[in-house]
């Protein structure tokens, strides 16, 4: 007899309905399972049969051939033991209520206990979009499923557990999800970092639109301290946005158990030794990669020239598509990844040039290998430029409380809200991220704005994709500014944001 059992797999951060069919025949006694299955789907097999033995079933002495459809997609991961266990007991008449509006996903011990599996949250999502009525994940796990309304999240210890349940002999409790709030009082205030008034007000700009930034300056000018303030500054996620967020992780199980969505904006620091894999996503088992765990949050890129050549090039087409694919040899798997890149440096290799007390001990060609690390290419992809000079004695010990991040969060989300309505009928989230079709449209300059930006153009002789990345940055102050047309003082401020580029990486005063 041919039975199916309904199951869920994982392509990339989405879900698909995954037919776990069952037949159980004469024959000689054999366990096969075929539908592209993974060494850790085979193994599933020795995992089912002790399982099934030492939870007190009959395991069947017939040949057994289980069949995961659709075929085409490779079946990873050790997630279809719980599917396949509950395929063979209905099978062999072990089981026998109804349980076709069930779907079943779970790892299994020798003993026949459940285990987590990854990406719970995409799974119940597209369950609940198939027509499933109750879903049944390991006990761990149940609470990303929660979230998910329209379908009944079943948290399972055991595989005793699970069957008396659906003999209605016991009842398990449905998972149920309880809003929390977004946890932000630990987060780092700005209110700790004396004067900076310039780096602050980069900040200010880069979080009201999105736009990436770089700080330069040498060590303990306050360049960490700065980006790791970042996420106070920006506005708190939609629920929507953390849902999308909490996709990532789910599918990297880095969620905590028990958190079932992300508290805060993620704020992603990798170690410069991070290969390009990491960062990026990939691997022969595809997981999310650093850009993506910080997805709609901030990827910090401290020491950005110690980063490898090629780990950092393969993050420019992600930053400025918000979105990863990478390629398998069965299907393409892509993962979201709009993040604001922060990234800081030193000038030099010492950290020391153009300091204006202490002298820099490096040569020239040590300099210009360094910053030749950072290409022009991601360069041009980060919109504001800043440098973070030392700080001097008196405004380190200025008893003049420098204003909090709740205070400059509050013109943040202003500038935010115009955006919103600006972009209400588009697929556009902030300035950093207008389409080029969209940009005559909405970055309307007046006349010295106008002009200010020619020059500019000549005189940074700045690339077409630089070009439209500083009138972004100029839509932003405008807004900030709450003013509706591009005027010459946005436009200034914005170039001022890449005048950098030319100090340190044109090679005319180095
Ligand atoms: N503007 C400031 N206000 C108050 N404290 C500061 C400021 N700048 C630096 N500090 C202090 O100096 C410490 C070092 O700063 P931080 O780590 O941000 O420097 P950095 O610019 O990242 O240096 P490096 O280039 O060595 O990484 C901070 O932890 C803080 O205690
Ligand atoms: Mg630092
Ligand atoms: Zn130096």
């Amino acid at each position: 007899m041919v039975v199916k059992v309904a199951s869920m797999g994982l392509l990339g951060m989405e879900g698909y309905q995954v037919e776990v069919e069952a037949d159980v025949s004469g024959g000689m006694p054999a366990f096969d399972i075929v539908g592209l299955p993974d060494t850790a789907v085979r193994e599933s097999r020795d995992r089912v049969r002790t399982a099934m033995r030492n939870c007190g079933y009959g395991f069947p002495v017939s040949r057994i051939t289980v069949n995961l459809a659709p075929a085409d997609i490779k079946k990873e991961g050790p997630l279809y033991d719980l599917p396949i266990l509950v395929a063979i007991l209905k099978a062999t008449a072990q089981l026998e209520r109804d349980i076709s509006d069930c779907a079943f996903v779970g790892e299994l011990s020798l003993s026949g206990e459940v285990r987590s599996v990854n990406g719970i949250l995409p799974m119940a999502l597209k369950a609940r979009d198939c027509g499933f009525k109750r879903l049944f994940v390991p006990f761990e796990d149940a609470s990303q499923g929660a979230v998910v309304e329209g379908i009944d999240v079943y948290p399972v210890r055991n595989v005793n557990e699970l069957i008396e349940h659906l003999n209605h002999r016991i009842t398990i409790e449905k998972a149920t999800y309880v809003p929390e709030e977004e946890s932000e009082d630990f987060l780092p205030d700005f209110a700790d970092v004396c004067a900076q008034y310039e780096a602050k007000r980069a900040m200010e700009v880069a979080a009201a639109g999105g736009h990436n930034i770089l700080l330069i300056g040498p060590p303990g000018s306050g360049k960490s301290m700065l980006s790791k303030r970042l996420p106070s500054i920006l506005p708190e996620m939609t629920f929507e946005e953390r849902v999308e967020a909490s996709k990532v992780h789910s599918v990297a199980g880095t969620l905590p158990t028990g958190k079932p969505l992300v508290s805060g904006r993620p704020f992603r620091s990798p170690h410069h030794t991070v290969s390009a894999v990491g960062l990026s996503g990939g691997g022969t088992v595809p997981r999310p990669g650093e850009v993506s765990l910080a997805h709609n949050g901030v990827l910090f890129l401290d020491e950005l020239p110690e980063f490898s050549r090629s780990a950092l090039e393969v993050l420019r087409q992600p930053v400025e598509d918000g979105i990863v694919t990478v390629s398998r040899v069965h299907a393409t798997v892509s993962y979201p990844c709009s993040v604001m890149l922060v990234a800081a440096m030193n000038p030099c290799p010492c950290g020391y040039y153009s300091h204006p007390k202490r002298k820099c001990t490096c040569n020239i060609n040590s300099i210009r290998k360094y910053l030749s690390r950072v290409s022009g290419p991601l360069l041009d992809r980060i919109d504001i430029h800043i440098e973070v000079p030392a700080v001097e004695y008196d405004e380190l010990t200025q008893h003049q409380k420098a204003e909090s991040s709740a205070q400059i969060r509050k013109r943040v989300n202003r500038a935010r809200e115009i955006q919103r309505r600006r972009f209400e009928a588009t697929s556009v989230t902030c300035n950093a991220r207008i389409t080029s079709d969209l940009m005559k449209k909405v970055c309307v300059l007046d006349d010295g704005a106008e002009r200010a930006m020619r020059q500019a153009f000549d005189k940074l002789s700045l690339s077409a994709r630089a070009y439209d990345r500083v009138l972004k940055v100029a839509r932003t102050i405008a807004d900030l500014d709450e003013s509706e047309i591009i005027r010459e003082e946005h436009v200034l401020e914005a170039v001022q944001y890449r005048t950098l580029d030319k100090k340190y990486w044109s090679g005319e005063e180095i």
